[in-house]
C-alpha cells in the first residue's frame, strides 16, 4: 500500500489512539453514548452523532435522543449534548420508547442548515413502521427541530425496474404477501419481487438507513427496504428535506442492512451486512461507477481469522469517515458492537480502513493511531 506521510489532526495529541471494542471515554471520563452514529466534518471539526443508550434492554428503544459529541482531531471528543431529545408530548412520533436508529446529518450548503435523518419506528410497534425522520438545526449540535417522519417515495415507481412491472398487486399477489409473517431477514421463497408494488401507494419501507453527498452537492438517502430484502437509493431534493421521487431498487432480494457508502477516484463503494439483528454477521463491499448502479459485489473486504471475517470483528458497520487532509487515501471504518442486552455497553469499533488497487480492506488492531495508514 502507498506510504503516506502523517495527517495534520495528529498534531499535538501523539497519544491519540484508537482501541476498537474499548470503553471510549469522552473528556469528561464518561464513555461516549452515540451508537449506530456518523460523522459531519464541519469547518475543521469533526461531529460525531449517534443514539443515546440507557442501561438494559430498555436502551434498545430511544429514551433520550441523539447524542453530539465535537472534536478537532477524532480522539479526544467533547460532550454537546443531546442535539435531538426524545419528545416530553406523549402522542409524539419521537416520544420516549420509539425507536430512534442510525441518525445521520449532513449540511445543506443553499439553505445553511444541518439536517439529520433517521430510522424511527413507533412506539409499541416493534419494527413494522419503518420510516425516515428528519429534523433541521442552524448550527451543527443543534438543537434540531423535528419536523416529521413518512415512508419514502409513495406513489413513485422505483427508476430501475421495468414499465410492465409498474403495476398493482393482484388479488392472488395480495393474498399470497399476506400470508407470510416478515421478521426482518430471509426465508424460503421470499416474495422479494412484490413488496415494493404493495408499497407504491403508501410509500416504501425505510428502515437501516445512511446519507451520502456527491461532489455536486446531490445528495442520497440509502435505506433497507421491502421487509429489509432490498436497499432503495433515494435522490433527496435540494434543500435535503425529503425524497426528491427518483429512487432505485439495488441488490434485490439480497437482504443487506446497515449501509454507509464512500467515493473514491470516481468509483462509490457500498459496505453493507446482512441482516441478522444484532447478532454481528459477513461484510459485504460493492463497487459502482455511477451511485445509481450497477453495483457489482467485491465480496468481504475483512482479513483475519475465519471468525473475524464471519462476524466482521463482531460489530456491524454503521458510517465510513474518509480523512480529507491533503493528498490522504485514508478511510476510517466504524461499526458498532452492539450489546443488546445492556445496550449503553455497545461499544464502537473504529478501523483503518486501505485500498489494495481498487479493493478494500480492513484489518483488525487491538489499538492503532493514524500511522497504521502508513503500512
Ligand atoms: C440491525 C440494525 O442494523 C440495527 O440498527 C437494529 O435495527 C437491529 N437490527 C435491531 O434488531
Amino acid at each position: 500500500m502507498a506510504s503516506l506521510s502523517l495527517i495534520p489532526v495528529l498534531n499535538g495529541n501523539p497519544q491519540g489512539v484508537f482501541r476498537p471494542g474499548e470503553i471510549w471515554p469522552d473528556k469528561n471520563g464518561v464513555a461516549i453514548n452515540a451508537h449506530g452514529g456518523g460523522i459531519l466534518e464541519h469547518q475543521g471539526v469533526y461531529y460525531w452523532f449517534g443514539e443515546h443508550k440507557i442501561e438494559g434492554q430498555l436502551g434498545n428503544l430511544a429514551m433520550v435522543g441523539v447524542h453530539v459529541y465535537s472534536s478537532p482531531d477524532l480522539f479526544n471528543w467533547s460532550d454537546q449534548g443531546i442535539a435531538l431529545p426524545v419528545s416530553c408530548d406523549p402522542n409524539s412520533e419521537i416520544a420516549p420508547g420509539c425507536v430512534l436508529e442510525r441518525p445521520k446529518v449532513i449540511y445543506n450548503a443553499l439553505t445553511k442548515k444541518f439536517v439529520m435523518w433517521f430510522h424511527l419506528e413507533l412506539r409499541s410497534a416493534g419494527y413494522t413502521a419503518a420510516r425516515a425522520g428528519v429534523a433541521v438545526a442552524d448550527s451543527p449540535t443543534g438543537p434540531y427541530h423535528y419536523l416529521g417522519s413518512f415512508r419514502a417515495n409513495a406513489g413513485v415507481w422505483p427508476a430501475n425496474t421495468p414499465e410492465g412491472d409498474r403495476k398493482a398487486l393482484t388479488a392472488e399477489e395480495t393474498a399470497l404477501v399476506n400470508a407470510r409473517k416478515f421478521h426482518g431477514g430471509p426465508f424460503p421463497n421470499f416474495p422479494h419481487a412484490l413488496l415494493w408494488r404493495r408499497d407504491f401507494e403508501g410509500g416504501q419501507m425505510a428502515r437501516d438507513m445512511t446519507l451520502f453527498v456527491d461532489d455536486d452537492g446531490t445528495a442520497w438517502h440509502v435505506y433497507a427496504s421491502e421487509e429489509n430484502s432490498t436497499l432503495h437509493f433515494s435522490r433527496l431534493t435540494d434543500d435535503y428535506l425529503r425524497p426528491a421521487g427518483d429512487y432505485v431498487r439495488v441488490f434485490p432480494g439480497e437482504f443487506r442492512e446497515a449501509p454507509t457508502i464512500m467515493k473514491r477516484e470516481g468509483k462509490y463503494y457500498l459496505f453493507t451486512s446482512g441482516c441478522t439483528g444484532w447478532k454481528p454477521n459477513p461484510l459485504k463491499v460493492a463497487v459502482a461507477d455511477s451511485i445509481r448502479g450497477p453495483w457489482i459485489d467485491l465480496g468481504n473486504p475483512c482479513e483475519g481469522s475465519d471468525d473475524e471475517q464471519k462476524t466482521t470483528f463482531s460489530s456491524q458497520p454503521t458510517f465510513i469517515l474518509p480523512l480529507k487532509a491533503k493528498g490522504a487515501d485514508h478511510y476510517i471504518f466504524m461499526a458498532d458492537r452492539w450489546r443488546p442486552d445492556n445496550a449503553i455497553d455497545g461499544r464502537h469499533v473504529w478501523l483503518p480502513l486501505q485500498f489494495r488497487n481498487t479493493h478494500p480492506v480492513i484489518r483488525w488492531h487491538e489499538s492503532w493511531n493514524l500511522n497504521a495508514f502508513e503500512n
